[in-house]
């Protein structure tokens, strides 16, 4: 939690788009957290001390036994708040209105009309259009209450006290879909709640160091580099904050990707000249997953091996105290579901609660409170190369969970070439930086071809590229007929063991981004 900034709290009712409240107010300035609203027991709120509150949305009903609320003592708070959705339901239901449950559910664009002047459609014109999603809808105000923008479809699009500043909407402000969306929760957070948008990159890298000298004390800190832009960042920011109390360790898994080995150890110790030991553990890696095929067990043992390893060389410093992990907000936001229980496990990914219990070092996690994009601009804050903070996220598994089925050196081999070759075609055609994910999947299915007059019985290659904004939901990327035929008669041409290529028009939902 950031001490030196005026905070915003975000009560999650379990909105599939909660966390894009959060960027929008990130975007402006305004340092906030997502809290599940089960979470927010009186010791909290007088700590976390809120300057306002927005109540997200959620797909309950306040008709439903035993539906959320948020606690009563944030309307005792005193400061605004902001209802959005389900959050404009519970507002009104907790306060003295009716909600009226309906059949009929309001999905998609709709134009509400602004019908009375309010600092929260400040600088709006009289109509706008606006995403809705809602199934209920408020039937009566609580006192208080005025309407201040309505719908075809609802009357009391938008309500507001301005006397106790508590506002709702029905619609969805954090969506891009709401062009005005980020004006009007602008005009809350910096209008109405008098925010100074002052948490920019410059002062969280100078607060970020403060606290990893407190932290640190005079304690040495290893930090495992992967290559990725998160790692990187950690591993900058650590050395600007410690100097030489930091060792970076690359473990060169024999699953990254070609010539990824080099680069890395070339930045961080020739540019960077931050202690950096290259642990060459190919071998080690390959030998435990021989026969493995299940993805969650794969990064079960990749995962073990790698704190092994980092136990391993923090007693080669001399004992280190802390390990440094470029852990994402994104994965420490606790989500909540449907029932208010935690969401189910999709896929056991790296970094929070990934790490088994018997690891002795202390975590050392200075990217907790951010998103991807904001981590790229902290990256550019601290002047790391173009290359590295413009780079597609890599997973910690690397090549492993890219090998449906078995894991082989030929296999890792075969996928490394063909990876290369289509990541160089995506380069020359000028759309790496269009792309936020782009890899190849080595099938474990042959097919038969001919090459020449030749019959060949090989494997199947398929390309995967996303476009995103933090890897929560994600869209396959259109690429042109003619760039992809270009890939694959290269990659079939170039790479020997592959005389198939296939490409994955899948977005997440319902697929995810990795094949496992
Ligand atoms: P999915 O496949 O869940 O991926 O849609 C979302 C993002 O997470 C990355 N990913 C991982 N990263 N360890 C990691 O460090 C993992 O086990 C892992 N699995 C997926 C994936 O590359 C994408 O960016």
């Amino acid at each position: 939690m950031s001490a030196q900034h005026e905070h915003v709290l975000i009560v999650d009712f379990g909105s599939q788009v909660t966390q894009l409240i959060a960027r929008r107010l990130r975007e402006s300035g305004v340092y906030c957290e997502v809290h599940p609203y089960n979470r927010l027991g009186k010791r909290f709120l007088d700590r976390f001390a809120p300057k306002a509150v927005i109540l997200s949305g959620g797909p309950s009903s306040v008709h439903w036994d035993n539906s959320p609320r948020a606690p009563e003592a944030i309307f005792n708070l005193g400061v605004p708040i902001l209802g959005i959705c389900y959050g404009e339901q519970v507002i009104c239901e907790q306060l003295g209105g009716t909600v009226q449950s309906s059949e009929e559910r309001e999905f998609g664009r709709a134009q509400i009309e602004i019908i009375k002047d309010s600092p929260l459609f400040a600088d709006l014109s009289p109509f706008e259009a606006v995403w809705m999603s809602h199934g209920d809808r408020v039937e009566s105000l609580p006192d208080g209450f005025d309407v201040i923008a309505r719908s075809e479809n609802a009357p009391y699009a938008a309500i507001a006290d301005e006397g106790r500043k508590i506002y709702a909407v029905q619609f969805h402000p954090e969506v891009v879909h709401t062009p005005c969306g980020a004006r009007i929760l602008r005009n809350f957070t910096h209008g109405i709640a008098g925010l100074l948008g002052d948490w920019t990159m410059a002062a969280f890298r100078a607060e970020e160091i403060a606290k990893i000298r407190a932290q640190v004390g005079k304690g040495k800190v290893i930090c495992g580099l992967s290559g990725g832009v998160d790692s990187s960042v950690v591993a900058v920011l650590l050395h600007e904050a410690i100097g030489d109390q930091l060792t970076c360790v690359f473990v060169d898994t024999g699953l990254m990707r070609a010539n990824e080995a080099n680069e890395v150890v070339s930045l961080f110790r020739d540019h960077y000249n931050i202690p950096l030991v290259h642990v060459d553990a190919g071998d080690e890696f390959l030998g435990k997953l021989t026969g493995v095929s299940d993805p969650e067990k794969k990064r079960k043992i990749i995962g073990g091996l790698f704190i092994d390893i980092f136990d391993r060389e923090a007693s080669a410093v001399g004992g280190a105290d802390f390990l440094a992990q470029g852990t994402l907000y994104p994965d420490v936001i606790e989500s909540v579901s449907f029932d208010g229980g935690p969401s189910v496990t999709i896929k056991s990914h790296h970094n929070v609660g990934g790490l088994p219990a018997r690891m002795k070092m202390k975590l050392v996690e200075p990217l907790r409170e951010l998103f991807k994009d904001e981590v790229r601009a902290l990256g550019r804050e601290l002047g790391l190369n173009e290359q590295f903070v413009a780079r597609h996220p890599f997973p910690g598994p690397g090549l492993a969970i890219r090998i449906p089925g078995e894991i082989t050196p030929e296999r890792v081999a075969i996928l490394q070439k063909a990876d290369a070759v289509y990541l160089d075609e995506i380069k020359k055609a000028g759309l790496y930086d269009d792309i936020w994910q782009a890899f190849a999947v080595l099938l474990p299915v042959r097919t038969v071809g001919v090459m020449g007059d030749e019959r060949t019985y090989d494997y199947v290659l398929a390309l995967r590229a996303v476009t995103s904004t933090d890897g929560m939901t994600a869209d396959y990327f259109p690429f042109d007929h003619e760039v992809l035929g270009r890939m694959s008669t290269r990659i079939i041409n170039e790479v020997r063991g592959i005389n198939r290529v296939v490409y994955d028009v899948t977005s997440k939902p319902p697929g995810t981004i990795e094949w496992e």
